[in-house]
């Protein structure tokens, strides 16, 4: 395939490293920031690191509200711990009824556009009465605290008022990203033991209609513990409503009552399971508690957006991703913030659909992904000429490393180059934002998230767990927990234990490479495990290799990623078959296969067929290897004394079609 500006990314990585440009902040956004100068944030960071549990404890008591107090910050170690042990909160009445009791309730919470245009405005009191009556309608479904809720939906208000109405009642959301297959949905509603679903009769993108209920009555034959399904409507599509099972969301609605107090709920109850990829197989349901998540997501969300009262804040992703979780549902409405929410595609019914938005409704803060800032610069400077940005004070991004190149353009062409850039690292396991600028204060590099947050105390080591030093790349860790920190993998305590603690002792290993430069700054290196990013979003190789070898005519696979200027990787895989000549149609079958299997955001961009996979003597394959091939690379640098057969390095090469 090729890349859009003709430039191997492999240079890109290269400036990355050589990158000297620094922004210091500007000294408007300055004198308005909650965190304005570097003593606050030096003062911040060291009582978080010396003395975390009064730290935390304090911040706990201002910032989240008690049913009962806590008798302890915090008790364990390692992987076992917990934060704010004997107290009793609720996620839903910290985003909700916090706010009616200061009289914040007609203050707007959600600003929502759908795709083909429409407008909603739903203020805190509408909100609430939203999410009690639908607590009510899941209660009256047989939902208890602890039971688990999956939710497949639009990018609706009604996704956040599903995720808030579980959060009420103590029920488990496990939100799957609507554009996962019925394949992907079934084997996490049943790894998640799922009692209710939700979903819609459809979703927009792009202008068409997408039948979600359909997928879903086939993710439903398999996804056996699932005793009813409720239906939004939302596009007005034909749908089948199976009698007993299936019911319309506006139907159990309409008879239900506004009144359900939030339920206490011990700090550690576990809010949500959100699925992400690992490096096997299995898609591991990330467990996040109550009281320790919204305490780091709340005050996370005032540190690097510095949200103001007056601001409206935007984060393009979507729940089905940790990035909605924190940044558009629980962070922003237990800061009391107004967001702004969009239903559809970025380039619908134009290119310019985020400007345009921006400029009607006056963003003033954008929080978007990488990969999304490469579309827009591909399709063009003219689409963002035209929309005055002007009402916009703060950038950040996610997902992945941004590029200098995209950052700059970032900086100028949407910031005007007035507004701060935050680069925010974190992972669906931290629950929320750990290292990021702090807009008032830290001057910027781009392509660095800069520094960690207060509470954040990050440990870069070597293979042989040595810490590495300055400039030295290694194993990122963090060594000391923090209130957010996920709390297991679900159902799976030994993979849970195996994949972040054991090979690092003491520490939590993020999975990711990084760096530290003299001046402190952190610049993440990419992955160390198998997982590939495709437009922001993990994807586990070995998952695509499952897919593509449960194809009757492929015998083996091997999903590599490689650099994708617009993607930041795209996937290509190698696979050898069991038939003699395989045919260009059957790449379109095997990628088929794989979007019926996984979804569409797992479909190969390449697909080579050779007649064997490079192994080690003792039949590892050998990924490296691939990745510089399905990179172009013509040098292979690397060591390849322990490959089995030469030979398949020249046939890989050639493709041999
Ligand atoms: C990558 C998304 C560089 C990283 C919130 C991490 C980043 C994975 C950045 C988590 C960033 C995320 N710079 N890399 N600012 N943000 N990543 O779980 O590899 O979907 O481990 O969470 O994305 O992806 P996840």
């Amino acid at each position: 395939m090729s890349t859009p500006s003709g430039n191997p990314s492999a240079s890109k990585i290269a400036n990355v490293m050589q990158e000297t440009r620094v922004f210091p902040p500007p000294s408007q956004f300055t004198r308005q920031a909650l965190i304005s100068s570097e003593a606050q944030y030096r003062e911040l960071y060291e009582r978080a690191k010396h003395d975390r549990d009064g730290f935390w404890g304090d911040l706990a008591r201002q910032q989240l509200h008690w049913f009962r107090p806590f008798e302890e910050v915090f008790v364990g170690e390692g992987h076992q711990v917990a934060w704010f042990v004997g107290g009793q909160t609720n996620l839903s009445y910290n985003c909700l009824d916090v706010h009616l009791d200061r009289a914040l309730g007609d203050r707007t919470a959600i600003v929502w556009e759908g795709e083909p245009g429409e407008q909603r405005r739903l203020t805190y009191t509408e909100l609430h009465r939203e999410v009690c009556k639908f607590a009510n309608v899941l209660k009256r479904l047989g939902v208890q605290t602890g039971d688990v809720v999956s939710i497949y939906m639009p990018m609706t208000p009604e996704l956040a008022i599903a995720m808030l109405a579980c959060a009420r009642i103590g029920a488990i959301h496990s939100v799957i990203f609507a554009g996962f297959s019925a394949e992907a949905v079934a084997d996490r509603n049943q790894d998640a033991r799922a009692k209710v679903q939700l979903t819609a009769d459809g979703l927009y993108r792009r202008g068409k209609v997408l039948p979600l209920k359909d997928t879903i009555d086939e993710a439903l034959t398999k996804s056996p513990t699932v005793q009813h399904c409720v239906v939004l409507q939302r596009v007005g599509n034909d749908v089948s409503m199976q009698v007993g099972r299936d019911h319309w969301w506006h139907d159990l609605m309409a008879a239900t009552s506004a009144d359900c107090p939030a339920t206490p709920l011990d700090s550690e109850t576990t809010s949500f399971i959100l699925y992400t990829s690992g490096s096997t197989g299995k898609p591991k349901g990330i467990r996040h508690t109550t009281a320790g998540y919204n305490l780091w997501v709340k005050q996370t969300f005032a540190w690097v957006f510095d949200y103001k009262p007056t601001d409206l804040f935007w984060c393009t992703a979507d729940c089905g991703w940790i990035t909605g979780h924190s940044y558009i549902v629980y962070g922003p409405l237990s800061n009391a913030a107004t967001i702004l929410m969009y239903e559809g595609a970025p380039n619908f019914p134009a290119e310019d659909r985020f400007w345009d938005i921006i400029e009607r409704h006056r963003v003033t803060i954008l929080y978007t992904a990488p990969t999304a800032i490469r579309a827009f610069i591909k399709w063009g400077d003219h689409h963002v000429d035209k929309h005055d940005l002007s009402s916009l004070r703060l950038l950040g991004t996610v997902g992945e490393g941004i590029n200098p190149e995209a950052w700059m353009w970032y900086h100028r062409k949407i910031g005007g180059e007035r507004c701060p850039i935050v680069d925010t690292w974190w992972q669906t396991e931290t629950g929320g934002i750990m290292m990021s600028p702090l807009p008032g204060i830290t001057p910027t590099k781009p392509g660095s998230c800069t520094r960690p947050l207060p509470g954040v105390v990050p440990l870069i080591v070597d293979e042989d767990l040595q810490p590495v030093e300055t400039d030295h790349g290694g194993m990122l860790c963090i060594a000391q927990p923090w209130p957010g920190m996920l709390r297991g993998i679900w159902g799976d305590d030994a993979r849970f234990v195996q994949q972040y603690w054991t090979r690092v002792p003491g520490n939590y290993l993020t999975g990711d490479n990084a760096r530290c430069d003299s001046d402190g700054y952190y610049w993440i290196m990419g992955r160390i495990d198998d997982v590939i990013n495709v437009s922001g979003h993990r994807l586990s190789t070995i998952e695509i290799e499952s897919a593509l070898v449960s194809h009757p005519a492929v015998a083996e696979a091997a999903a590599v990623g490689r650099p994708d200027d617009l993607k930041g990787q795209a996937i290509a895989v190698f696979v050898t078959v069991k038939i003699a000549n395989p045919s260009a149609e059957l790449k379109d079958e095997l990628k088929a296969h794989v979007r019926k299997e996984i979804g569409a955001l797992a479909v190969p961009d390449d697909i080579r067929f050779t007649s064997a996979l490079p192994k080690t003597r003792s039949g590892k394959i050998m990924r490296r290897l691939l990745r510089d091939i399905a990179a172009g690379k013509e040098d292979i640098s690397q060591d390849t004394s322990t490959l089995e057969d030469y030979s398949i390095l020249a046939k890989l090469r050639g493709d041999e079609e």
